[in-house]
């Protein structure tokens, strides 16, 4: 019998796994595409990406109050220690893209000009202590969590790998019924 997350754990896995995979390929996309195309891929960004943080928050509570079921017996002491420390991380990553998006954002020169909407429906509040730096000091914000978010980026990219990787490993080489413990 396979011990499984529950419920509400599992949504949160992959409500929170799109929306992160679709803001991953976003700048990718916009990169690509013609000026006109742009501003509207980065609204739906940042709209996915607070949505992220929300959901986050609301999946760490969950993880705090619910223990989530214990490891199969054939893991290794390193998998059971590595698969712990890149689980943290990966939840460490989850506040802190969204957070270093929204605070850059918060800091953009045109924030007070171009206010934003969350998926068009209603205005999503900008940081007000952040809106309200004088100029010089907003634009080094702006700079230093645009490269904050970037980089944080790039981490994203390698921890997916390695999320990914050890799941397959465990289903395919281990012959362990891994996925089916994050599966409804
Ligand atoms: C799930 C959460 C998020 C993920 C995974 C994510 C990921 C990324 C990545 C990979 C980039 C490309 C960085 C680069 O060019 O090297 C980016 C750019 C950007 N993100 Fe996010 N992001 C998230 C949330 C947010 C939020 C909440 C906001 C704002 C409210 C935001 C605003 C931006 C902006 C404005 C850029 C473009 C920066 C530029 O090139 O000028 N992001 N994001």
């Amino acid at each position: 019998m396979v011990k499984k997350y529950t419920g509400v754990a599992i949504a949160l896995h992959w409500i929170i796994a799109v929306g992160i995979i679709v803001n991953a390929a976003l700048p990718w996309i916009w990169e690509a595409v013609s000026d006109d195309a742009v501003r509207p891929l980065i609204d739906a960004h940042k709209s996915i990406g607070v949505t992220v943080l929300g959901l986050a928050v609301m999946r760490l509570l969950w993880r705090l109050t619910h223990r989530p079921p214990a490891l199969p017996a054939s893991y290794k002491p390193w998998e059971v220690t590595a698969s712990h420390a890149a689980h943290w991380a990966l939840y460490a990553i989850i506040f802190a893209m969204p957070l270093t998006g929204w605070i850059m954002d918060s800091a953009w020169k045109d924030a007070a000009t171009h206010p934003m909407h969350w998926f068009g429906l209603f205005e999503w509040p900008r940081i007000a202590p952040v809106m309200a730096l004088d100029e010089a000091t907003k634009k080094s914000v702006h700079d230093s969590f645009g490269a904050a978010h970037s980089l944080l980026g790039w981490v994203l990219y390698g921890l997916f790998a390695l999320h990914v990787g050890a799941a397959l490993k465990h289903q395919w080489m281990d012959g362990e019924a891994e996925l089916q413990r994050m599966l409804p």
